[in-house]
């Protein structure tokens, strides 16, 4: 796979690898955190998938939930906490002793850090409902400050989101975030000029599979984390599984067919 993205290519699905690290490798790290992401890229992951919303003054940070009490030792909304106060958080010893004093992440931090490591990355835009050209924003001008010529797939399950991302950042490939693959996908996807489509495994259904992929959309599917189950559906026509546990995952698929070498 190449580690630098072309200029002027328009799909990033083309360097695609079957294996994309959820949240960084998150089953044995804690998400979303520089930690997770370098333990991703040490296991052998070529892309990362990470969750990004806004502080309280406009800076794009990596964070799952609009609430910081789950992954850091800190309450409240991220939206309402200014950037220095979200960096006094300990967003590790939540998931174990040894990961104390792992930080809210930065956008711009973790461009830095996938640079480094040769990550190719999946933004997924998670902004609180009413922020999204704001997020998106945030997310532009991070990335004018940060260049980063790596493979980059910007999806959301926010529509709105996905048409700030077209307007202001019309050169990025765009996937779709849903649970079940809807049944008017194609004017779904049309919609917000998505090239992809992310849905929840638990929904898969072979033939809507092919139905899309026939259409010339891409599919990526979450959460995987057993081989027989990413197996089925790379078999189906899926391009890649995001995982909490890529190390394994990768392990478990390199004896087979969907080898990184294939790719
Ligand atoms: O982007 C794929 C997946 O991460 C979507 O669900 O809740 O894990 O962000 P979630
Ligand atoms: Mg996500």
């Amino acid at each position: 796979m190449p580690s630098r993205m072309p200029p002027g290519h328009l799909s990033a699905y083309e360097y695609i690898s079957p294996v994309i690290a959820h949240r960084g490798a998150c089953g044995e790290a804690p998400e979303n955190t520089k930690a997770s992401i370098e333990l991703a890229a040490r296991q052998g992951a070529h892309w990362a998938e990470v969750d990004v919303t806004i502080s309280a003054d406009g800076v794009a940070v990596i964070h799952h939930d609009a609430d910081l009490s789950r992954c850091s030792d800190g309450s409240g909304l991220v939206i309402q906490k200014k950037m220095a106060e979200l960096k006094a958080l300990d967003a590790g010893s939540w998931f174990a002793p040894q990961f104390q004093g792992e930080t809210v992440m930065t956008l711009a931090e973790l461009l830095t850090l996938a640079n480094h490591l040769d990550l190719s990355l999946n933004l997924e835009v998670k902004p609180t409902i009413g922020r999204e050209a704001e997020t998106v924003w945030a997310i532009a001008q991070t990335l004018k400050a940060v260049p980063f010529d790596h493979p980059l797939i910007l999806s959301s399950f926010n529509i709105h989101a996905l048409h700030a991302c077209k307007t202001q950042l019309p050169h990025l490939t765009r996937a779709l975030n849903v649970e079940a693959i809807p049944r008017n996908f194609i004017e779904r996807l049309e919609e917000a000029g998505c090239q992809g489509l992310h849905f929840q495994k638990e929904f898969a259904d072979a033939a809507q599979i092919q139905a899309v992929r026939q259409a010339g959309y891409h599919l990526l599917t979450f959460t995987v984390n057993d081989p027989d189950t990413a197996r089925n559906l790379l078999q189906m026509g899926v391009s890649g599984v995001f995982c909490d546990f890529p190390g394994r995952m990768l392990a478990a698929l390199n004896g087979g067919r969907f080898s990184k070498a294939n790719h």
